[in-house]
């Protein structure tokens, strides 16, 4: 029989985060945090994006994030349907707010850390590996308030207490570590992506650069302490990912692909290499920003990651006259439509080979084992008379991007695994919808909160366990 070309020890899973699915958003002690203020329909958009400072709740509207899919009280349940996938390796975030409310505190509010070491052993029962990131869009609001979030050099302070105690209380049930989701994505989404509200007068590039600096030096201390608590401990960075490619051959698209894909890779480039790109230097002259480091900070960034993980839904494109008039958000990131792909319904191009390209331009400039730890497809699922999900869209999506990871891999490319987004269904972070599905499993809940919470196999779940089980050798 031929062999797979995923290493025997590749990891299978899927991913979610807690404040899209735990709900139970004041239970157990938790504080109030980001996620928690930004609501479902009209105003979403721009409370993401910190244009529209939203400190308090209101009655009128509708907040995803408090009771999700409630896997906090029903994660034995979804964790039991994870396993019998076959799962190897579950990714999902801690509330930062669940161990420290405030995000101030000394001492960590012990059921927050009891929930988690639960969770985490609940995994461990059935063999799965959890991989934990520290932080996933959800910042304490206190932090918010108080601080100003990212903007000050206090958090990094608040952050790294935080990783240690998480580093420290799950010792021995969790190995692998990702400290910021996504981090580049506060760039585009400054609220959500990091906490950041700006006030009129704002260089608003300033306020991102300066946080992001905060956020790189937190990241490579966690890194550092994580590797002291237990040199096991595997710690990654994490992007948003998909190259941009050139709308064109003219040499000006070209370079203009090239820029956005840096204003990307900044983050890694430092998390990853260790020091500030060459091209900051440039990039901060020209957008008037000044970033405030502390002497020592340059020694601080050398301590680089153990991978590079990322998510991919989609590639993107640019040209040298891409303004907010031509260009649409998938994922966030603002892109040209790519004529030569198809788009799904919300929009996000569909190219299982830009998977391919984007994993080999990320070793080849990294050289660090990746980990795909977010893909799959948002869509509209339907339930048939006979209670059915038959979401072949989704097979097919998942299949050839499976085969592009192949490819990568074939390419010469370390991967230690595979986690699809949503291997349940939750709350969709750009958008608010619970109908934005990306799961094996359904989930009965509407954009209103409405429905059973029940669970269902889809037909995707039945194909995915043989995946697994075949190390991706069966992909029918
Ligand atoms: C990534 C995030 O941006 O994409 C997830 O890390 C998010 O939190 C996922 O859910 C898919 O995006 P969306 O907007 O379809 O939920």
């Amino acid at each position: 029989m031929a062999e797979s070309i995923f290493p025997a020890d590749f990891l299978w899973g899927g991913a979610i985060a807690a404040n899209q699915a735990e709900g139970a958003y004041l239970e157990g002690g938790k504080g109030i945090t980001t996620v928690d203020m930004i609501p479902h329909g009209k105003d979403r958009m721009a409370v993401k994006l910190g244009v529209e400072k939203r400190f308090a709740l209101r009655d009128d509207e509708f907040y995803p994030s408090h009771g999700a899919i409630d896997f906090y009280h029903r994660y034995k349940e979804d964790i039991a349907l994870m396993a019998e996938m076959g799962f190897t390796v579950f990714r999902t975030s801690i509330a930062w707010s669940r161990i420290f409310p405030n995000g101030d505190e000394q001492q960590p509010n012990a059921a927050g850390i009891a929930f988690y070491r639960d969770l985490f052993s609940e995994c461990k029962k059935y063999g799965i590996e959890p991989l934990v990131t520290l932080c996933h869009f959800d910042v304490p609001m206190h932090l918010v308030r108080e601080y100003g979030s990212w903007r000050s050099r206090k958090m990094v302070e608040f952050f790294t207490h935080y990783a240690r105690t998480c580093f420290e209380a799950f010792d021995g049930l969790v190995k692998y570590w990702l400290t910021f989701n996504e981090i580049n994505i506060m760039l585009h989404s400054p609220f959500s992506g990091a906490g950041l509200v700006f006030e009129k007068d704002d260089n608003k590039e300033q306020v991102k650069y300066q946080a992001a600096h905060h956020e790189l030096v937190a990241s490579a201390l966690a890194t550092k302490i994580a590797h002291e608590v237990n040199p096991e401990n595997q710690v990654g960075c994490m992007l948003a990912g998909g190259n941009f490619y050139p709308y064109s051959c003219r040499p000006e698209d070209v370079w203009a692909a090239l820029e956005k894909d840096r204003e990307n890779l900044f983050f890694i480039d430092v998390q990853a290499r260790g020091a500030y790109p060459s091209y900051a230097r440039r990039l901060f002259k020209e957008k008037g920003i000044v970033v405030e480091m502390e002497p020592g900070d340059s020694d601080i960034l050398k301590d680089t990651v153990d991978f590079v993980s990322f998510s991919y839904y989609a590639s993107r494109c640019a040209s040298a006259d891409m303004n907010d008039n031509n260009s649409n958000a998938a994922n966030i990131v603002k892109s040209l439509k790519n004529p030569y792909i198809e788009a799904s319904e919300w929009g996000w191009g569909i190219d299982p080979l830009g998977l391919r390209i984007t994993m080999n331009m990320m070793y080849d400039r990294y050289q660090k084992p990746l980990f795909l730890v977010e893909n799959g497809l948002g869509a509209k699922d339907v339930v048939n008379e006979k209670g059915e999900i038959n979401d072949d869209y989704r097979i097919s999506y998942l299949r050839e991007h499976i085969k592009a990871m192949g490819e990568a891999i074939e390419d010469g490319i370390p991967v230690m695994g595979y986690t699809s987004w949503g291997c349940i269904d939750l709350v969709s972070a750009s958008t608010g919808e619970m109908s934005k599905r990306y799961g094996f499993v359904y989930v009965d809940r509407d954009d209103q909160g409405n429905g059973t919470l029940a669970r269902t196999r889809k037909k995707s779940f039945h194909w995915y366990k043989k995946v697994i089980a075949s190390n991706g050798m069966d992909l029918d």
